[in-house]
């Protein structure tokens, strides 16, 4: 038996509605993921639908960068709703608010046909390993990202994703609790870093002029203790280091795009900041 379709708007949600985010996360079997939703709060619109008994029916966040291309994230709907439409609704208010010429996602199985009936194509596959680092050689070639480097970090970062993601980038030495580059010269090589969610480490963004220089940072950065680095198909090596050091797959998510294709080169994007923002 439903309960009584929410019939309220699509509202921007604010950083007291971060409870209810989460409780709706929790309800999914999603993790509270605290400092996730903290950043996105931070550098993404985040929208939702109430529901009649004071909770959220509702959730997606949409992630602009510039006028180029945003990132959504955080699609859930409360099971007691789902197939109603509500998912769809909440996906094109954020696409039409964002006016973006294209958006990313990654999807989950449940999520997949949902996007595919609004225009998503899928451009890849992305696994996520975890585990705990067996047979580390720390490679000895990065040093602590410092504030002079952020520029040179935001330069490679656009060049790379193709989109000016400059907003995320200021707020990366605070939401990663480390952030390392290689540098050459006055330019840097790549830079890295990792993030904690709940009580597992994200590794993540790495992007890397070559892959030997991404798989040093990678070394570099991981710490002791259990980790996930989710890793894009189109980086056979990546996988490869991860499972000769005692990773393994977890579960699989669908890269997908809409609209204009991005101009970076995703051969040199090793390592997402997260699967939420790309
Ligand atoms: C994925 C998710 C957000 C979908 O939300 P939703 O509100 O059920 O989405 P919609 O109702 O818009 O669409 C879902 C399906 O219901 C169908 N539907 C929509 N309105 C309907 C209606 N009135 N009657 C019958 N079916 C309907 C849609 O056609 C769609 O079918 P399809 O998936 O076979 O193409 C929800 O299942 C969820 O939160 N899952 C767990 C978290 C998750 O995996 N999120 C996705 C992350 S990428």
């Amino acid at each position: 038996m439903h309960s009584p379709l929410p019939d309220g708007p699509v509202r921007s949600l604010e950083i007291d509605d971060l409870p209810a985010c989460q409780r709706l996360a929790e309800a999914r079997d999603w993790g509270r993921e605290d400092r996730k939703w903290r950043f996105l709060f931070s550098v993404g619109d985040v929208y939702g639908i109430d529901d009649r008994n004071g909770e959220l029916a509702g959730t997606v966040v949409s992630t602009p960068y510039g006028k180029d291309v945003a990132a959504i994230s955080m699609v859930l709907v409360a099971e007691r709703h789902e197939r109603r439409g509500l998912g769809s609704r909440l996906m094109r208010h954020a696409m039409e608010d964002a006016g973006t010429a294209g958006f990313c996602l990654t999807a989950t199985d449940y999520g997949r046909p949902l996007y595919e009936r609004l225009g998503f194509r899928s451009v890849g596959l992305c696994t996520s390993y975890q585990g705990e680092v067996e047979n580390l050689v720390r490679q000895g070639v990065s040093v602590p990202a410092g504030a002079s480097d952020m520029a040179s970090v935001h330069a490679l970062d656009t060049q790379v994703f193709g989109a000016d993601r400059a907003q995320l980038i200021d707020g990366l030495p605070t939401f990663c609790e480390t952030l390392r580059v290689v540098r050459d010269g006055p330019e840097i090589r790549g830079f890295g870093g990792f993030w904690r969610n709940d009580d597992q480490v994200v590794v993540g963004p790495v992007i890397a002029q070559d892959t030997e220089t991404a798989l040093a940072l990678v070394a570099d950065i991981v710490p002791p203790g259990p980790v996930r680095l989710d890793i894009d198909h189109r980086h056979p090596e990546l996988i490869t280091w991860a499972e000769s050091h005692g990773l393994r797959p977890s579960f699989t998510t669908t890269v997908m795009e809409h609209g204009a294709p991005l101009t970076g080169d995703p051969s040199r994007l090793y390592l997402p900041v997260a699967q939420a923002l790309g």
